[in-house]
């Protein structure tokens, strides 16, 4: 590694964080000795820093596989815990060399631009990512003030969505957790306890639990575990929106994956980019779609008490997959809820008094521990360390981050975002998007012009709107498939994957399938 004058370290490839991501794009960019830089003193992210103990994937780890590195059990239908995934990883990195490029405890403070402003000005073409000139600089922080400048000609982000910055609701004056006397505390602050700390929180209180997502409902199943017996308090959930909740990967004896992961299935559905013919078809194939979502609907009502505890949701189930907010139930979720030790609760506003929390129809629950599982705020994080303009277009147009292919952002040169789509597995769109970067950078294809990927994201933002009123995320769950093809395509690899038409249009496509070149 080159420094100039100023101490500033010079290398080619530079990618900030070490999760799922950053290993994903190390690996992939290794020709170019890319230095990783990871906040903490491990590798796993949320894995290892935003988990509880029960946390588990949600994923089937044959989804949730690197393309070259099965699972050690693959077929095993259990889902891995946090720490066997962990494990996964480190094997991953250790398996690939990947380690040796990892700066640990190194946290980058700043991003600046040092490259040509006009650059995505030139004739709309978005131009080289090895340029063969430092572009970028970053401040990383490895003591308390020991700051090391270095510098890119590529910047890969896999600083992650969640964890980090919590999201903490905003109440009236007067009616925010200084009003209350117990103990308030996000989830994200949850997840640092150990097993034994979390329970001695949770044990014998009364704790309000805000959400109704993963966090939320796996922390109200560790509240419930930790208050059995009858000294133990009910856990009070607050749920504000009812989603679908989903108790395993089976519906009335079939294998989920035929209702959303298959070509078949995936064809019924619209997606960006597709002929006059298609989008024709498409309207045509509504009843068919909304069939599958009822048939799914039919099968999550009988297997659990979802309207006998007003927690049926209103809008379809279809809308819920393709927004990514799907969660898995834990076994015994609704045992509890039947044993008193879960309560729910359905205001549309909620507050502080100084003994729990009042609800907008004036009923109060009292509380000595309030838990806020109210998500993250991903987007801060990256507008935290991007200097102007580039803070300024992160969402721009759509209020959404327009990455084409899930991962370059139209106006900002010369960096790459990975972590950012989500899908039936974020590890695979992890990874695939890293192989399809690394051949972007060697040159052996080229990108649209700046205004055709615009085009094209604002087309997945328009698409993903039709089909679901909560598109909040880079979600591609209803063209997974498709997504996949466009990349393979771009890459000059084969598209369709499988080796015969019937696995083509019937079988899941998972990581395996886009192992090599084909
Ligand atoms: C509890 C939980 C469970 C999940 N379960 C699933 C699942 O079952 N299936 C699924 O597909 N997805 C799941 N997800 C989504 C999950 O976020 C992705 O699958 C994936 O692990 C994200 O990896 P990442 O590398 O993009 O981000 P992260 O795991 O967040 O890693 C980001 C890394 O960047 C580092 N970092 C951040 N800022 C800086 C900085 N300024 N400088 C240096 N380093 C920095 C962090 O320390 C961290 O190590 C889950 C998410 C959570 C929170
Ligand atoms: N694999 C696992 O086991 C696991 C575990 C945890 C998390 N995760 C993943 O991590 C990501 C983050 O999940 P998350 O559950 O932490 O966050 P999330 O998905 O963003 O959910 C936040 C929840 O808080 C609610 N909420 C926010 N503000 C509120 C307010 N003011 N009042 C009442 N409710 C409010 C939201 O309600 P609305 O719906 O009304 O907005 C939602 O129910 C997801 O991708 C999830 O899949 C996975």
């Amino acid at each position: 590694m080159a420094s100039d004058e100023r101490n500033v370290k010079i290398s080619k490839v530079g990618v900030i964080g070490a999760g799922v991501s950053g290993l994903a794009a190390a690996k992939q960019l290794a020709p170019h000795e890319p230095i990783v830089f990871e906040a903490t003193d491990s590798i796993g992210g949320v894995w290892k820093h935003c988990s509880y103990s029960s946390t588990k994937l949600q994923s089937l780890r044959c989804d949730y596989e690197f393309s070259d590195f099965p699972w050690p059990d693959r077929n095993n239908s259990s889902f891995p815990s946090h720490a066997e995934i962990v494990d996964y990883l480190e094997a991953y990195a250790k398996h690939f060399d990947v380690l040796r490029c990892v700066r640990f405890n190194s946290k980058v403070v700043e991003v600046r631009f040092i490259g040509d402003q006009k650059i995505t000005d030139n004739g709309g073409a978005y131009g080289s990512l090895l340029p063969g000139q430092s572009v970028w600089e970053v401040a990383v922080q490895t003591g308390s003030d020991t700051i090391q400048w270095y510098a890119f000609e590529f910047l890969v982000m896999c600083i992650g969505k969640y964890g980090d910055i919590p999201k903490i609701p905003v109440f009236p004056k007067g009616k925010g957790p200084d009003v209350f006397q117990g103990q308030v505390m996000h989830s994200m602050d949850y997840s640092k306890l150990d097993q034994e700390a979390a329970t001695q929180l949770l044990r014998g209180k009364k704790v309000v639990v805000v959400g109704y997502k993963k966090s939320a409902i796996d922390l109200a199943m560790e509240c419930a575990e930790a208050n059995q017996g009858p000294e133990g308090q009910p856990c009070t959930m607050i749920v504000r929106t009812r989603h679908w909740i989903v108790p395993h990967y089976w519906v009335w004896g079939l294998p989920f994956f035929l209702f959303y992961s298959t070509r078949f299935s995936q064809f019924l559905h619209e997606r960006p980019s597709q002929s006059l013919l298609k989008a024709l078809l498409c309207i045509l194939f509504t009843p068919l779609r909304r069939g599958v979502s009822k048939f799914i609907e039919s099968y999550l009502l009988w297997k659990m008490p979802l309207e006998k505890y007003g927690l049926k949701p209103e809008h379809p189930f279809e809308e819920d997959y393709a927004s990514c907010q799907m969660a898995i139930v834990p076994e015994n979720f609704f045992g509890e809820a039947e044993k008193g030790k879960i309560v729910f609760k359905r205001p549309s506003k909620w507050w502080f008094w100084e003994g729990g929390v009042e609800f907008d129809d004036k009923t109060r629950v009292e509380a000595d521990l309030v838990v806020l599982a109210t998500g993250f705020e991903g987007k801060q994080k990256i507008k935290s360390i991007l200097p102007e303009p580039f803070r300024s277009v992160v969402e721009f147009p759509s209020g959404i981050m327009p990455l084409y292919r899930g991962m370059i952002h139209p106006l900002i040169p010369n960096m790459a975002f990975v972590g950012y789509l989500e899908s039936v597995s974020n590890l695979h769109s992890a990874e695939l998007g890293c192989k399809w970067l690394s051949r972007l950078a060697e040159g052996e294809f080229k990108v649209p012009s700046v205004e055709g990927m615009l085009e094209q994201t604002g087309r997945e933002v328009e698409v993903s709107k039709r089909t679901t009123r909560f598109y909040r995320r880079h979600c591609i769950s209803t063209y997974s498939i498709n997504h996949d093809d466009d990349i393979c395509e771009e890459m000059g690899w084969r598209a369709w994957r499988k080796n015969n038409w019937f696995f083509e249009a019937f079988s899941p496509y998972t990581s395996q399938d886009y192992e090599k070149e084909k």
